[in-house]
C-alpha cells in the first residue's frame, strides 16, 4: 500500500511539482491549500501528468478547528511537507503582520495538529534568504544565519528556530529544512509551471511575461555590482530537480536515516549565473529579443549567492540533473502554453 503524504501549499509552484514527483514515486498525496496564491486547476494539471488526481482539502491553516479536523481525517499520513506560505518580499515589507501571521500561524497549527495525530515527519520549505549577506561563497549550511532583510525572509528564519526548539522536546518530531536557492523552470510537459498572481517579483516569470508581451519592459536592477558583468549572481535551480530533492528528503525521514532530529540542506546547483547571462541565454534559446533596461539597484538584493551542495549530495543522494538551458526552455514552453489556454 502506498504511504500517504500531506502537502500543504500543494497547488503552488514548488508544491505542485513536488506532488507530481511524489505521485510518480507511488506516494498517495493529500493537498491542503487555501488557493490564496494558486489555482484549483493545478489539480487537473497534476492529473494530466501523472494520471492521478490528488485528494484536496480546501482550508486555511490559520483556522485551528479546520486544520485540526483535516489532520484527524488524514491521521494515517506518514509525513507532512509544508509549502503553504506567502512569499512576496516587497509585500512583506509593506505588511509585516500579514506575513508573520500567515506564515507563522500556519506553521504552528500544522506542527501542533500533525503531532497530535502522531504524524512525526516534517519537511520545511526554507530559503537561502536566511544567509543574509554571505561572508563566504559558496555557502555551506555551516554559515551563520543572519536576520533576513525582509519580514518574508524572517518568517523562514523564525520557522527554523521553531523547529530547532521543538526537536529538543519530547515531541518525536523528525524534521528536514530545505533552503532553496533560486527555483525557476517548469515541468517538461509544459502542463505545470509558475503562475504568479499579478505582477511577478522574481526574475524568470518577469522575463517570460515580457517576452510574451504581458509586460512592456524588464527592469534589470543595477549593473554596478562587483561581478563579471556588474549584475548580481544567483544559483538558479530547476524546479523539477528541487521537487526530486523533496522526495529524497522524505525517503531519508521515512527510512530513519537522519543523523539528528532536525537536518538542514542547501538546495542549489552550486553554479552562479548573472542576470545578464540569464537574459542572453533566454534570447538565444527562444530567439526573442527581450526589451530590458538597466535601472537602480533593488533595495535588499545581495551581490552574489550560490550554494555549496556537498551535504545534499552526500546525505540525500541527490544532484541536479538539469541545466540553465532546460530551465529557460521549460519556463518558456509553460508561458506559451498559458497563452494558448486563454
Ligand atoms: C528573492 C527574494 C528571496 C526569495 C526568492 C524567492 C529578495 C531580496 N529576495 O530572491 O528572499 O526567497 O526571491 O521568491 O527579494 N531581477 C531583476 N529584475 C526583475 C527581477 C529580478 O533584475 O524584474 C534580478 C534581481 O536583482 C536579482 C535576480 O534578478 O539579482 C534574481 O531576483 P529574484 O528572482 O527576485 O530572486 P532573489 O532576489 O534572489
Amino acid at each position: 500500500m502506498s504511504q500517504k503524504i500531506i502537502v500543504t501549499g500543494g497547488c503552488g509552484y514548488i508544491g505542485s511539482h513536488t506532488v507530481v514527483e511524489l505521485i510518480l514515486n507511488n506516494f498517495e498525496v493529500v493537498i491542503i491549500d487555501d488557493l490564496s496564491n494558486s489555482n484549483k486547476k493545478t489539480l487537473e494539471r497534476i492529473e494530466k501528468i501523472t494520471g492521478k488526481l490528488p485528494s484536496f482539502e480546501f482550508l486555511d491553516l490559520k483556522n485551528e478547528e479546520e486544520t485540526k479536523s483535516a489532520f484527524k481525517k488524514h491521521k494515517d499520513a506518514v509525513a507532512v511537507i509544508h509549502f503553504a506560505a506567502f512569499k512576496a518580499v516587497a509585500e512583506s515589507v509593506k505588511n509585516p503582520l500579514m506575513y508573520y501571521k500567515n506564515n507563522l500561524l500556519s506553521l504552528i497549527n500544522t506542527l501542533e495538529f500533525q503531532l497530535e495525530q502522531g504524524i512525526n515527519n516534517f519537511i520545511f520549505s526554507s530559503s537561502a534568504t536566511v544567509y543574509g549577506v554571505p561572508e563566504e561563497l559558496p555557502i555551506t549550511e555551516e554559515n551563520e544565519v543572519q536576520r533576513p532583510f525582509s519580514p518574508y525572509g524572517n518568517t523562514k528564519k523564525i520557522a527554523e528556530e521553531v523547529l530547532e526548539d521543538l526537536v529538543k522536546t519530547a515531541s518525536n518530531l523528525s524534521a528536514i529544512s530545505l533552503r532553496y536557492f533560486n527555483p525557476i523552470g517548469a515541468h517538461e510537459s509544459g502542463f505545470l509551471g509558475e503562475l504568479p498572481n499579478g505582477t511577478p517579483n522574481n526574475l524568470m516569470p518577469y522575463i517570460t511575461q515580457t517576452a510574451a508581451g504581458i509586460r512592456k519592459e524588464l527592469q534589470v536592477y543595477g549593473n554596478d555590482y562587483d561581478t563579471k558583468d556588474g549584475t548580481p549572481i544567483r544559483d538558479y535551480i530547476h524546479v523539477v530537480d528541487l521537487a526530486e530533492a523533496h522526495v529524497k528528503a522524505l525517503q531519508r525521514l521515512l527510512n530513519n536515516e537522519q543523523n539528528k532530529p532536525l537536518e538542514i540542506y542547501n538546495l542549489g546547483t552550486g553554479n552562479g549565473s548573472s542576470v545578464l547571462e540569464i537574459i542572453k541565454s533566454f534570447e538565444k534559446i527562444t530567439n526573442i529579443s527581450l526589451n530590458y533596461k538597466i535601472v537602480e539597484r533593488r533595495p535588499g538584493d545581495v551581490e552574489k549567492l550560490y550554494a555549496n551542495t556537498a551535504l545534499a549530495k552526500d546525505k540525500l543522494n541527490w544532484e541536479c540533473k538539469r541545466g540553465i538551458d532546460e530551465m529557460i526552455a521549460s519556463s518558456w514552453k509553460w508561458e506559451e502554453n498559458l497563452k494558448k489556454e486563454q
